[in-house]
């Protein structure tokens, strides 16, 4: 007997950084899938067979952690695949949570979904030391969410058909790095980082607004306000920075960088009829064009 578990990646909107301070954030999950199938092992040992993954730190603790917290020994056989690539998608927190959901499943341990929150967000901080568990929760409620650090508050919203291209810079960001630089920042210039934090929350509110509403012309707006306080931050890159003013010169209605930065992928928030010029000219940027959407789907055993 197996189970298998997928989870969908995601991408952050808004109030990237803030999040980590205690301000909400807006995350999007996307249509692109990891999975995991779990069942149990005939031999002493468990196995593993991860063809696109090279690192199986999150996977293990996610793993160490179940059996903890169920009191379960029994040897098992974990299989992943992913689509999220290497482009930032969120594959740990997908692979956490997956595995945790899989494993429930497989030995029967009811789970909500704010236990396996609270799990996985553990796995996860076991690993990387740091994070607002954004991610995580993505992963697990699907679409898009308002998120309050820690999971204090998770909201669902409408507008799934919100249009996105997403360019991927070619360098890839390492988040724990680019949290410690703005912890930094925080340390050398507290009121200044705490200002553009609040502009951050205050841009949130507007644009969880502004979702609820299908307003996309002053969602664009509010994510171009967005970035400039990124690039405050220092996070930003001259790579992402020219995508993004590529982007919106092609007609975007807003551009933005998502996630730590440092590296990874841009947004950018279109009308449908001007994809193919804003998807040409990130590419001219040299950017890489990632097609995808923004899907409901959360966790789900298949
Ligand atoms: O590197 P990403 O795409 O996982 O984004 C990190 C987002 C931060 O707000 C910088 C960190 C966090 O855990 O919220």
């Amino acid at each position: 007997m197996s189970i298998t578990v997928s989870a969908p990646g995601k991408l952050m909107l808004m109030g990237d950084h803030a999040v980590v301070y205690g301000r909400p954030c807006l995350v999007a999950a996307v249509d692109k899938y990891l999975t995991v199938k779990a069942g149990l092992s005939d031999g002493q040992n468990d196995v593993f067979v991860t063809p696109k993954e090279s690192n199986q730190t999150f996977l293990l603790q996610a793993i160490k952690l179940f059996r903890e917290h169920y009191l379960i020994k029994e040897p098992v056989v974990i299989e992943t695949e992913s689509e999220l690539g290497n482009y930032g998608l969120g594959s740990s927190s997908a692979v956490t949570v997956a595995t945790i959901k899989a494993l429930s499943e497989l030995f029967k341990q009811k789970i909500t979904d704010r236990e396996l929150f609270d799990l996985s967000f553990k796995a996860v901080l076991a690993v990387q030391g740091l994070g607002s568990g954004f991610d995580v929760a993505s992963a697990i409620y699907g679409g898009i969410i308002y998120f309050v650090s820690k999971g204090e508050m998770v909201e669902r919203l409408p507008g799934v058909e919100m249009n996105l291209v997403i360019g991927y810079s070619g360098i890839k960001a390492d988040t724990v790095k680019m949290v410690k630089s703005v912890e930094e920042k925080m340390k050398q210039y507290p009121s200044a980082v705490e200002k553009i934090f609040d502009n951050i929350a205050d841009l949130v509110e507007k644009g969880k607004k502004a979702i609820n509403e299908k307003d996309w012309f002053s969602l664009g707006k509010y994510l171009n306000y967005h970035q400039d306080y990124l690039e405050d931050l220092g996070i930003s890159t001259p790579k992402l920075e020219a995508m993004i003013t590529a982007a919106r010169d092609a007609g975007a209605l807003g551009a933005k960088l998502s996630g730590a930065g440092g590296g990874d992928c841009m947004i950018a928030l279109i009308c449908a009829e001007k994809k193919v010029e804003v998807k040409n000219a990130i590419e001219k940027a040299g950017g890489e064009i990632i097609d995808l959407k923004i899907s409901s789907e959360g966790v789900k055993v298949l």
